[in-house]
């Protein structure tokens, strides 16, 4: 499988988020991620579905919807609505796992379970093989800028071989922490998509950082 960068448009500037996209889009991202906080959930609040309708004028890219929120059930059909190609939602938060995936598998877009570092991917074995997609976080959700949690490198492994016993092709996506530095161990270790927040909006240069990133990603695939 093809390795994918994801940005995550949390660190970028919010009243030039355009600009961000734009630029990710022309140095070759593959989607864009855009976290979606309610308050609640987690304490901090961030984007609604018109982000995702205005974002889908700028970009051809897939937006690819994190919703960290405590109702994915009243979410996910305004964010279907507003256009998001990918969806993913916290398997701790859904009262309805199975009902809150198919709405977004009905509508012909991907869907995906988010698990907090702290949750166990057993969680999954009832519904992987229903999932696009699986994001392993590797920091707490909330804020960007956070540090990777070392132990999810073994997590991440864990959910690689897991898949691969199952014969699934379903691309793990890790979420936090992701930088130049922990790439291509990342990529080593399993992962098909990488979100990268911080890493690349509060650098001094995120073309150059991006290019980096890029790189360091296809070494991982190579290695
Ligand atoms: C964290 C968000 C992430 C965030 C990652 O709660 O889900 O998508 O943007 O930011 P970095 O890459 O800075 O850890
Ligand atoms: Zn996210």
């Amino acid at each position: 499988m093809k390795v994918s960068l994801a940005p995550s448009i949390l660190s970028a500037d919010p009243t030039a988020l355009g600009q961000a996209v734009r630029l990710v889009e022309e140095m070759g991202a593959d989607l864009v991620h855009v976290d979606i906080m309610d308050g609640h959930y987690v304490p901090n609040l961030t984007f609604g579905p018109s982000l995702v309708t205005a974002l889908k004028k700028k970009t051809s890219l897939p937006i690819d919807v994190h919703l960290m929120v405590s109702q994915p059930a009243q979410m996910v059909p305004l964010f279907l609505r507003a256009g998001a190609d990918w969806i993913s939602f916290h398997l701790e938060a859904s009262t309805h796992v199975h009902g809150d995936l198919y709405r977004v598998k009905d509508a012909g877009k991907k869907a995906g379970l988010a698990l907090n570092p702290g949750t166990p991917i057993h969680l999954l074995s009832d519904i992987l093989p229903d999932l696009d997609f699986v994001l392993l976080m590797c920091v707490n959700p909330g804020w960007g800028s956070q540090s990777f949690l070392p132990f999810c490198r073994d997590k991440i492994r864990r959910m690689s071989r897991w898949l691969r016993g199952q014969r699934l092709d379903i691309p793990i996506a890790v979420d936090g922490g992701v930088n130049a530095e922990n790439i291509e161990d990342l990529v080593r270790d399993g992962v098909d998509v990488l979100v990268i927040g911080s890493a690349i909006f509060n650098s001094p240069d995120p073309r150059e950082a991006f290019l980096k990133m890029k790189q360091a990603a296809g070494r991982g695939k190579k290695s």
